[in-house]
């Protein structure tokens, strides 16, 4: 069996005996998470150009309050809504979304590396003496990841009615590519939430063992299956839903034309 020496001292900031590219891999999340954080802020504030015929982007779904006919509650923004505030009907509901994301286990390992470098990779010198771990205050609140696990299945059904809803057309029931783009977002961003190492925990029974139960134990293995390939499907999924909201959106704006496919 293969053997790394690993020394057990502390090494000063960046100091590693790693031969490798070992600040390759945070440098790509941070440029990705970075111009994926950039472009979902600016579309997110848009508050336009957010669906085209029967496609509505994945930012503003759902739609609470906007344009007919995917909007819940009507076209004006809510009464309590502050005044000084753009509006932007994404506003409402991506903190959910976000939240999960922000708080997977997976990210949360890539940008602690990537943004503020705690470590900056695996036995590479970290710039701190301490490590206080997610024992305490604010890291601690990252364990709300379960709770946002339950609004991101919640989320992942909307989406997928958004996907049949994008099946109809004026002229009755159709595909264009933009369905299909949603279509492909729904299956990677199920891929990634139902490989969430939260799920894995609730649905494989107790804390300290395997339920009994041989149903739970199947979805266990599939949850496991998919949680193998989470980092994977959490970028896949990451640009799918960007992805997505580009593409109704240059539609919308007349730069893309939208093909029907039947
Ligand atoms: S651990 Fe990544 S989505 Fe839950």
């Amino acid at each position: 069996m293969p053997q790394i020496d690993v020394p057990l001292v502390r090494g000063r900031f960046g100091e590693t005996s790693r031969s490798d590219a070992w600040w390759l891999q945070p440098l790509a999340v941070f440029l990705g998470l970075s111009i994926f954080i950039v472009y979902s802020t600016w579309a997110a504030l848009q508050g336009n150009n957010y669906h085209f015929g029967p496609y509505l982007s994945p930012f503003y779904s759902p739609l609470l309050y906007g344009d007919a006919p995917f909007a819940w509650f009507g076209p004006d923004k809510p009464s309590w809504f502050p005044t000084f505030l753009p509006f932007s009907a994404a506003m409402l509901i991506l903190w959910a979304p976000g939240g999960f994301r922000f708080t997977c286990y997976y990210y949360r390992g890539a940008y602690y590396k990537a943004f503020w470098s705690d470590p900056p990779n695996c036995t590479v010198g970290e710039p701190r003496k301490s490590y206080l771990g997610e024992r305490f205050f604010p890291l601690i609140l990252q364990n709300v990841h379960r709770y946002f696990l339950y609004l991101a299945l919640v989320f992942l059904v909307l989406l997928a009615h958004d996907v049949w809803e994008a099946t109809k057309f004026p002229d009755g029931f159709g595909v264009g590519v933009g369905t299909l783009v949603l279509l492909a977002n729904v299956i990677l961003l199920g891929c990634y939430t139902f490989g969430c190492h939260s799920l894995r925990h609730l649905i494989g029974g107790f804390s300290d063992r395997i339920s009994a139960s041989s149903a739970r134990q199947a979805c266990y293995n599939c949850v496991s299956g998919l949680n193998g390939r989470h980092m994977r499907f959490a970028w896949m999924s990451l640009f799918s839903v960007g992805f997505s909201d580009l593409y109704v959106r240059l539609c919308a704006m007349g730069i893309w034309r939208d093909v029907r496919l039947f």
